[in-house]
C-alpha cells in the first residue's frame, strides 16, 4: 500500500489569444498540424502514416469519443478526414468536421473532442479552433473553451470565451504533461441549431535531447510485434513458439542491466515524477509498475515508451491491488468465504478480472492465502478465514476466477498468492511483526492454501513482511526455494512485498541495501517491489561472486514467462475505448447483491426475522445506516463511494405503507483519544470523552421509541481494518456501544447488523438484540442484499469462516486447536467459558434442520469408506443447510493432530419436510496430513468423524482406517 499520498499534479495553464488569426497565416517552419476528423474515435493514431514523414506523429491521440456530439456528414468542401501538414509544408486547409452538438437551449457546454499529448517531451502547445457555427445558423454559438482534466468549463478551469465566428481562435497551453486530458468544448444556446465546429491543432515540441533525430519504426507486424526493431521475427516475438523457447531466446539477447531491470518493480501515482521514469523505461530498467492510476491511456503511454523506445521492447507488467472488486465491489474475502461456496468467489473474481484487465492492469495482488486466527490483526478482512481446507478451496477458486483457463485473454489477469508465508501469525496480532510458527503448523495450517493456489495455476506469489525463525520472508530460502520451487515445482515468480527487500536492513538481517538484494535474490525472491535494491547492486554482487548469474537468469526467466503467459508480447496495449463497457454491468451488480446475501451470517434470531409486513414503522439507527463508504471495505478498487446505502435500498424495498426513519446517532469513529503509558505504549484513554459532532443519542432513542422495530447498523470503521490496522480492542468504534445500549434500553426489538472487517466481541449486542446479522464489509450492493435478507426475499445461508470470540483475551482463537495433555485444565481463572461465542461454521437461516447420527459405510469393492447423514428440513420454509465434515485422527506419531479438522462441506437446499442423504468419502486426502518434509501422508488407525452444522457441534462416529482402505 502506498505510504505517501501523491501530490496533485499542477494544472496546465491555458490562455486565449484574442487576436485571432488564421493559423495558416502564422505558420512557422517546423510547426506540425493535425486536424481532427469527424470519425475520430479513441485509439485512433494519427500521423503514423510513414508517408507523412514527420519526426514523431504519435504525439497526440484521441482518448475519448466525441461525447455529446453528433457527427455530421461530410460536406463537399469539408470531406471528413485527417490532414497533416508536414514541417514547412503547404498552408493549412481545414478538412475535417469535428462534430456538432445539440446541447439544448440551456446554455451548456458540449464536448466536441478530447485529446491528450502522447509525447512526454511536449509541454506546451497551441490549439486553433475554428468556430464555423454561423455557417449553419446564426447566433447559436456563444463561445469555445478548453477543458482541462475533466473540469467543468468554468472557473477554476481554463476557459476562454470567444464570440468569434468563422474564425480561428487560438489557445496556448503551457505546463502540460502526458497525463493531462484536454477537451474542446463549445457553448451554445440554441437547441435547434446544428453547430459545427472545426478544430485544428498545432503544437511545438520542446526537444528532449535523448530523442533527437529518432525515428520510430513500426513495431506492429502481421500477427507479431517487432519488439527489438530488427525487421525480423525473432523466436521471442513469434506467438507460435512455445513459451520456454521464447523466454530463452529473449534471455540470450539481454544485457545484465536489462536482466536486472526485469526484476525491478516501481510504483507510479505521482504524476510529477513521470518524466523521471521515462529514461529508466527506455533503458529497460523497469519490469513492472504498481499502477494505481486507472487511466488506460496513461497506461498505454507508459507501455509505448517501454515497447517502442527500449532496445528489446519488453512490455511492462502492470499490477494492482484488486482484492474484492475493481469497479463492482463485492464483500471482503472474509465475508465471501462465509458463503462456503467457492464457486461464488470464482464468479466474483471473474468480474474483477474483466474490469481490471480492461483498464490495462494484467496482474492483481490477490488472493490472500493467509490464515486468520487472530482478529486483532487488521488483515484478517482480506483472508478466507481460519480454516486451511476452506481457505484452500476459496483461494483456488479465486485464482480460477482471475486467470480463467487463459490468463492472456482480454478479460483475465494473473493472480498473486500472498503473503508468503506466515504473515497472519504475527505476534500479538501486530502487523509486520515476527511469527513463531513451527514446521508442523506451517505445513498443515499455513501452507495448504498456497499449495492449493499453486495447484490452481497461480502465476505469481508475493513474499510477506513477517519473519519466521528470525528470517524475514523476503529472504526465506526454505519457503521460497526449498518448498515452493523444489517441492511444489512452482514456475512463476515471487515478488517481494512493498519495500520488504530494503526492510531486511531494518530487521537487522541485512547490513545495507546491497546485502539485502543479495540475500533476497539468493533466497528465491525474484522481483523487488519498490526498494530499488536489485538494479543498482546486483551487478556488483555478481562480480564479487556473491550472487551467481545463473540465479539472476533464473529469476528473469520466471518473470518473462509470466509476461508471455498473460499475452503482453502480443497485446502490449489496452483498447482504451473498451474500458467503459467492461465495467459494472447489470449482471455484475446482481452478482454483488447475491454475494451479500450469501456472505452475511445470521448469528441470532428470536423470531423477528424475516421482518413481518405488519411492522410499519422502522427506525434505522447507527452510523453505517446511510453511509456511502464504510460498507465498501478495506480495498476499494476503483470505487470509493457507493451510491446506494442501506437506507436508500431499504426505502426502495419496503412496502409503500411502511415508514423508515433514519438516524445516525453518532459517528462511526471519533478522533481517538489516547494516552502514553510509562513504557511508551499508546493506549486509548477512557477517561477523556471522545469528541463526536454526530452524537445524538436522544434523537436515536426517540426514533426507536416511535418504531415497531429498530435496525441498528453499527460496527467498526473501515479505517481500522486491512493493512497496518491492528486493534487491541474488539469493540464497536466511537460511541456506538453507548448508542446501542440506549436504543436497546427502549425495549423495542432490535435487529443489529454488524459491519466489520474482523469478528468483534460484542456481548451486549449478542444478548440484547432480537436478531443479529454479521455483514462484514459487504461492498457496493450492501443495501440491496441486506434488504433481501431482512425482508426474507432471500434466506441467509452463510456460515462463519472465522470464530467470534467472547473476549479479546481469548485470541488467537480457532476451532482446530489441540486436545492437549490436560483438556479440562488450563482455563482462564477469570473467565468462565473457554469456548468462542460463535464457532467456525456457525450460522442460522429462516428454517431449521435436523441431523441423523452419522453412519459409516466401510470401504468395499474398490470404493472408499463413506460417512453419511440424513438431514431434514424441520421448519416452515425452504432453506439452505451447510453440513460440514470434520475429522480427528486419534493417534498420530508424526505429531499430534487438532481436535477437529474440516475436510468437506456441501450446500443443500431443502423444502419444508424434505430429507436428503448426504455422503462424504473418507479417502486418504480427506483424512491425511502433511509431514515435516512436505509429503502428504495418511495413517491407518482410529479416527472420529462428524457431519455437523458447525465446528464443535454434533456427535462423532468412530472410524478405523485399515491399511487396506
Ligand atoms: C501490502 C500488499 C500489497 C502491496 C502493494 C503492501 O503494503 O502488504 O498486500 O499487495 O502493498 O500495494
Amino acid at each position: 500500500m502506498a505510504e505517501t499520498t501523491p501530490a496533485a499534479p499542477p494544472t496546465p495553464v491555458v490562455t486565449f489569444d484574442s487576436q485571432v488569426t488564421n493559423p495558416s497565416g502564422s505558420q512557422a517552419p517546423g510547426d506540425q498540424y493535425i486536424f481532427f476528423a469527424a470519425n475520430a474515435k479513441p485509439g485512433d493514431k494519427w500521423g503514423e502514416d510513414p508517408a507523412m514523414n514527420l519526426v514523431k506523429l504519435t504525439d497526440f491521440s484521441v482518448s475519448a469519443p466525441l461525447a455529446n456530439s453528433q457527427l455530421m456528414p461530410p460536406e463537399a468542401n469539408n470531406p471528413a478526414g485527417v490532414k497533416v501538414i508536414a514541417p514547412g509544408g503547404a498552408p493549412v486547409v481545414a478538412t475535417g468536421l469535428l462534430g456538432c452538438n445539440r446541447s439544448g437551449d440551456d446554455k451548456k457546454y458540449a464536448d466536441m473532442a478530447t485529446f491528450r499529448i502522447t509525447n512526454p517531451a511536449v509541454t506546451s502547445f497551441s490549439i486553433w479552433v475554428l468556430d464555423s457555427t454561423t455557417k449553419v445558423r446564426a447566433n447559436v454559438n456563444e463561445g469555445l473553451a478548453i477543458r482541462v482534466n475533466g473540469c467543468a468549463p468554468v472557473a477554476p478551469c481554463a476557459t476562454v470565451k470567444t464570440d468569434s465566428a468563422n474564425e480561428f481562435s487560438k489557445f496556448t497551453i503551457t505546463g502540460a504533461s502526458i497525463s493531462d486530458v484536454f477537451t474542446v468544448a463549445v457553448l451554445s444556446s440554441d437547441g435547434n441549431g446544428a453547430h459545427r465546429t472545426l478544430a485544428g491543432l498545432t503544437f511545438s515540441v520542446i526537444p528532449d535531447p535523448s530523442m533527437a533525430g529518432k525515428k520510430f519504426p513500426v513495431i506492429e507486424q502481421q500477427g507479431w510485434n517487432d519488439l527489438n526493431k530488427n525487421a525480423k521475427k525473432d523466436v521471442y516475438e513469434d506467438p507460435y513458439q512455445p513459451v520456454e523457447k521464447r523466454v530463452e531466446n529473449l534471455l540470450k539477447q539481454m544485457t545484465l542491466e536489462e536482466k536486472l531491470g526485469q526484476l525491478n518493480q516501481l510504483v507510479t501515482g505521482d504524476r510529477k515524477n513521470d518524466q523521471a521514469l521515462f529514461p529508466l523505461m527506455r533503458r529497460g530498467e523497469v519490469s513492472s509498475y504498481i499502477w494505481g492510476r486507472g487511466v488506460p491511456a496513461d497506461r498505454n503511454q507508459f507501455q509505448r515508451i517501454a515497447v517502442q523506445e527500449s532496445r528489446l521492447g519488453i512490455p511492462i507488467l502492470f499490477g494492482m491491488d484488486i482484492i474484492h472488486g475493481a469497479t463492482t465491489l463485492f464483500p471482503i474475502a472474509l465475508g465471501l468465504s462465509c458463503s462456503f461456496d467457492p464457486e461464488l468467489l470464482e464468479r466474483a473474481q471473474t468480474v474483477a478480472a474483466r474490469e481490471t484487465r480492461a483498464e490495462g492492469v494484467e496482474w492483481v495482488f490477490a488472493p490472500m492465502c493467509d490464515l486468520a486466527r487472530d482478529p486483532r490483526w487488521g488483515r484478517v478482512a482480506e483472508t478466507c478465514g481460519e480454516d486451511p481446507y476452506l481457505s484452500s478451496l476459496c483461494n483456488a477458486a479465486q485464482v480460477r476466477g482471475f486467470q480463467g483457463t487463459n490468463p492472456a485473454a482480454p478479460d483475465r489477469v494473473a493472480a498473486c498468492l500472498k503473503h508468503y508465508v506466515g504473515y497472519s501469525a504475527v505476534t500479538g496480532g501486530r502487523d509486520y511483526n515476527d511469527s513463531e510458527i513451527t514446521e508442523w503448523t506451517l505445513r498443515n495450517a499455513h501452507l495448504p492454501s498456497f499449495d492449493a493456489g499453486v495447484k490452481a495455476g497461480a502465476l505469481t506469489i508475493m513474499s510477506s513482511f513477517n519473519a519466521i525463525d528470525g528470517i524475514p520472508a523476503a529472504a526465506n530460502h526454505h519457503a521460497m526455494t526449498e518448498i515452493l520451487r523444489d517441492e511444489w515445482k512452482f514456475k512463476g515468480f515471487v515478488v517481494s512485498d512493498w519495500l520488504a527487500v530494503e526492510q531486511l536492513v531494518n530487521w537487522g538481517y541485512a547490513k545495507d541495501k546491497a546485502d539485502a538484494a543479495r540475500l533476497a535474490i539468493n533466497a528465491g525472491n525474484d522481483m523487488d517491489m519498490k526498494s530499488e535494491a536489485y538494479v543498482p547492486n546486483l551487478a556488483a554482487e555478481i562480480k564479487a561472486g556473491r550472487v551467481s548469474l545463473a540465479t539472476v537468469d533464473e529469476a528473469v526467466r520466471r518473470v518473462l514467462r509470466v509476461k508471455f503467459q498473460v499475452g503482453l508480447f502480443e497485446r502490449p496495449y489496452v483498447d482504451e475505448s473498451a474500458y467503459k463497457a467492461a465495467q459494472k454491468k447489470p449482471e455484475d451488480i446482481a452478482l454483488a447483491r447475491e454475494c451479500v446475501t450469501k456472505s452475511t451470517v445470521l448469528l441470532k434470531n428470536t423470531g423477528i426475522l424475516p421482518l413481518s409486513k405488519e411492522l410499519k414503522k422502522i427506525a434505522l439507527i447507527g452510523p453505517v445506516g446511510d453511509d456511502h463508504r464504510e460498507i465498501l471495505g478495506c480495498w476499494t478498487g476503483r470505487t470509493s463511494w457507493s451510491k446506494p446505502t442501506l437506507a436508500s435500498a431499504l426505502k426502495e424495498a419496503l412496502p409503500t405503507d411502511a415508514t423508515l426513519t433514519v438516524v445516525k446517532g453518532c459517528a462511526i469513529n471519533t478522533v481517538p483519544t489516547t494516552k502514553t503509558l510509562q513504557d511508551g505504549k499508546i493506549v486509548p484513554d477512557e477517561s477523556v470523552p471522545p469528541t463526536d459532532a454526530d452524537l445524538k443519542i436522544d434523537e436515536a432513542v426517540a426514533a426507536a421509541k416511535d418504531a415497531d422495530v429498530v435496525i441498528m447498523a453499527v460496527g467498526e470503521t473501515k479505517g481500522f481494518t486491512g493493512e497496518n490496522a491492528s486493534r487491541a480492542f474488539l469493540t464497536l468504534t466511537g460511541n456506538q456501544q453507548a448508542l446501542f445500549d440506549a436504543v436497546a434500553a427502549t425495549g423495542k426489538p432490535v435487529v443489529t447488523i454488524v459491519f466489520s472487517g474482523r469478528p468483534l466481541a460484542l456481548p451486549e449486542v449478542w444478548e440484547k438484540s432480537a436478531a443479529v446479522f454479521y455483514a462484514w464489509q459487504p461492498g457496493g450492493e450492501a443495501g440491496s442484499g441486506l434488504a433481501d435478507l431482512l425482508l426474507g426475499n432471500v434466506a441467509p445461508s452463510a456460515r462463519l469462516s472465522m470464530s467470534v470470540p467472547r473476549h479479546v483475551g481469548q485470541v488467537p482463537i480457532y476451532y482446530n486447536y489441540y486436545n492437549t495433555g490436560r483438556p479440562r485444565s488450563g482455563q482462564y481463572r477469570d473467565m468462565k467459558d473457554m469456548d468462542a461465542k460463535f464457532w467456525f461454521g456457525y450460522g442460522l437461516t429462516y428454517t431449521t434442520f435436523e441431523y441423523s447420527p452419522v453412519k459409516i459405510t466401510p470401504a468395499a469393492n474398490g470404493k472408499s469408506a463413506e460417512a453419511t447423514v440424513t438431514i431434514t428440513n424441520t421448519g416452515k420454509r425452504e432453506g439452505i443447510e451447510v453440513p460440514q465434515l470434520y475429522i480427528r485422527q486419534l493417534v498420530c506419531h508424526e505429531g499430534a493432530r487438532p481436535k477437529q479438522e474440516l475436510r468437506g462441506f456441501k450446500r443443500v437446499k431443502l423444502q419444508p419436510g424434505e430429507k436428503a442423504d448426504l455422503s462424504f468419502p473418507l479417502t486418504g486426502d480427506v483424512l491425511g496430513y502433511i509431514d515435516r518434509k512436505g509429503n502428504p501422508r495418511v495413517d491407518a488407525g482410529d479416527y472420529e468423524i462428524w457431519i455437523a452444522p458447525s465446528a464443535h457441534a454434533g456427535t462423532p462416529a468412530a472410524f478405523n482406517l485399515t491399511p487396506r482402505d
